[in-house]
């Protein structure tokens, strides 16, 4: 066994030299720093747990046809602002076969990433209508999209919904709908940090209250048919991904490459925003954005501005990817298991240890198992326990920065934690529990 717990001066001198006075209230960046220089003194691996990006290779069939396209010359030439019309078919026959919803071709857009789809959601939107422009979070959250609307000068209002699923959703959003100054809400489901899912019902909820109030849902599936308690990886056969855009009137998908199909580096997603949006016309949009129509003032307007476009290139492998679901050649899921087999042993190393699980339920039904967990340790805060977490060579972000109420939490990501390190996980968490005793 090695020396778990590391020397306490030699962690405290690292510490003071990066000037940090708690690792659990320190940005990712700054723990990445202290992990680096803990790894380079000890000569041990820390078991890292922050970062939320993929562990697994690229989708092959999207490499293949992006190197291609680049061989074929498309480096040289603009894409079209409005997507590829490849891209476009490929992915209105996504949103059909996986989702189960009609949308017309031009009404799906690909954007830099999920991140560039929410800033243009978020700057168009604000611009619609004046007394409507505030957005609401249902947390916790992914907290760069509340970044987003400080630097867009949005106001926004949150709230952690741990107390309120099912039906007491309802009257939640209704307190905040009904004063009729939000132009949309957001959440993502599958969830980062906390991996609940939003279920039919609920989504349905949310729908339905928009609807009232004429607010556009946002719902950003960063995490597309990663709740693995079921298979949404089958074309056209139920059950599909869960999605509020059953019910809802004004909405706009966010689906990324980034995790579903392991392709963050290239920064390629898909904005699906409902006809009834697309067509919606005002006279604010007009003066900011010289077009009176939704659809065209967030294509011809928010991302022309922003980035003229989504990268050619990457365009062609989303095209690829979606195609391959799309027939039935390529099963997305398969590969991704591996994030459930992992969260499913790292979370019992944790529950053995004397650990909880914040977030444990859907409901009456236990929260799926895959990218993030959130766990929490009964004596501490979440901040506490990470700082102490240090000295056993495990790390995680604390859900402070997240928008959730539950600050004895911390998140925790799977991907990056390598399999041969799973036994390891599970000694250092046994030695910090006895190091720790649950009075
Ligand atoms: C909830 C959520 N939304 C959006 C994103 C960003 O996605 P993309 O890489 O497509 O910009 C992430 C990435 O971690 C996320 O967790």
């Amino acid at each position: 066994m090695q020396n778990i717990p590391f020397d306490r001066d030699l962690i405290e001198g690292i510490l003071a030299k990066n000037k940090i006075q708690s690792v659990g209230a320190s940005s990712i960046r700054e723990v990445k720093k202290i992990i680096d220089d803990v790894e380079g003194a000890t000569k041990q691996k820390f078991i890292r747990m922050e970062m939320g990006i993929p562990g697994l290779p690229a989708t092959q069939i999207g490499l293949d046809a992006q190197i291609q396209s680049l061989k074929d010359g498309v480096a040289a030439i603009y894409p079209d602002i409005y997507g590829t019309q490849e891209l476009k078919h490929e992915t209105s026959l996504f949103v059909k076969n996986f989702i189960n919803i009609d949308i017309p071709e031009d009404c799906c857009v690909p954007t830099v990433g999920s991140m560039q789809g929410g800033f243009a959601s978020f700057l168009t939107i604000s611009r619609m209508d004046p007394k409507k422009n505030k957005v609401l979070f249902i947390d916790p959250g992914f907290p760069v999209q509340k970044t987003q609307c400080r630097i867009l000068g949005i106001e926004t209002e949150h709230f952690d919904v741990y107390d309120f699923r099912g039906e007491k959703l309802r009257e939640k959003l209704e307190s905040y709908l009904s004063k009729g100054d939000f132009g949309c809400l957001l959440y993502s489901s599958p969830n980062n940090p906390a991996w609940f899912c939003f279920n039919e019902k609920e989504l349905q909820i949310i729908a339905e209250v928009a609807n009232k109030y004429d607010v556009i849902v946002i719902e950003d599936l960063a995490y597309f048919g990663m709740d693995f308690r079921k298979d949404y990886s089958q074309p056209s056969v139920a059950p599909f991904q869960p999605s509020a855009s059953h019910w809802a009137k004004k909405y706009i998908l966010l689906i990324s490459g980034s995790k579903a199909f392991s392709y963050a580096g290239e920064r390629i997603a898909v904005m699906i925003i409902s006809p009834e949006l697309f067509n919606y016309e005002s006279d604010t949009l007009q003066k900011y954005f010289g077009q009176r129509n939704f659809g065209k003032a967030i294509v011809f307007g928010s991302l022309y501005a922003l980035t003229s476009g989504t990268a050619h290139s990457a365009q062609f492998a989303l095209t690829a990817i979606f195609k391959a679901c799309n027939e039935g050649t390529f099963n997305f899921r398969t590969d991704l298991l591996e994030y459930q087999r992992k969260a499913e042993i790292m979370k019992k190393a944790f529950i053995e240890n004397g650990f909880n699980i914040v977030y444990d339920k859907d409901l009456d039904v236990d929260i799926a198992d895959g990218f993030y967990f959130t766990f929490s340790y009964p004596t501490m805060t979440g901040i506490e326990m990470l700082d102490e977490l240090v000295f056993y060579g495990i790390s995680a972000i604390s859900l402070d920065i997240t928008g959730s109420k539950r600050n004895e939490g911390a998140r925790a990501c799977v991907s990056l934690v390598p399999n041969e390190l799973l036994p390891e996980l599970s000694e250092r968490l046994k030695i910090f529990h006895k190091d720790h005793p649950i009075k």
